[in-house]
């Protein structure tokens, strides 16, 4: 039997030490749950998988969207990269409200989590392939930043448990 625990982010390994590595190992902490999704058939394990993408990715965008991204913002005077993305995360938490709650219930519901994992794949490769590396470039202090998010995350699951 597998455990649908041991994808869950930060659980056993100690927290990544700067924000794009801590931000890294969300994206491929979700990505593992969505390759779960894939491969399992019972209706109750796709049900948890889902919760738990579902708030994970929450989670997620809200410390982007409160830390990360204000600072990059500021840092690069972005007005392009952090603006779409902040755009996208809405499409993303319109999709996870479809699911949220949601009794898994054959192919639409298969559809609406495919939809949702091609588009937080889409994302997450802009993030990591535009937008951290222009960060990484700036004079942003990523363990700061890293720190901060890190304690805000830990917060914010604690109130989604
Ligand atoms: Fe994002
Ligand atoms: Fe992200």
């Amino acid at each position: 039997m597998t455990d649908t625990k041991t994808a869950a982010p930060d659980k056993a390994k100690p927290a990544p030490k700067d924000a794009i590595a801590l931000l890294k190992a969300d994206h491929s902490a979700v990505s593992d749950l969505f390759a779960e999704y894939e491969k399992t058939r019972s209706n109750p394990k796709k049900k948890a998988l889902v919760a738990e993408i579902c708030m994970a990715l929450s989670v997620h965008a809200q410390i982007e969207e409160e830390i990360f991204y204000p600072a990059v913002k500021t840092a690069l005077k972005d007005k392009l990269l952090v603006p779409e993305a902040t755009v996208e995360h809405t499409t993303v938490k319109d999709l996870i409200a479809q699911l949220v709650g949601v009794e898994p219930d054959g192919e639409m519901y298969d559809a609406k989590v495919k939809v949702l994992s091609e588009y937080v794949k889409h994302h997450v490769k802009e993030e990591q392939t535009e937008m951290f590396p222009k960060a990484k470039t700036s004079s942003l202090d990523m363990v700061e930043l890293g720190a901060r998010m890190a304690a805000r995350k830990t917060e914010l699951m604690a109130q989604a448990a």
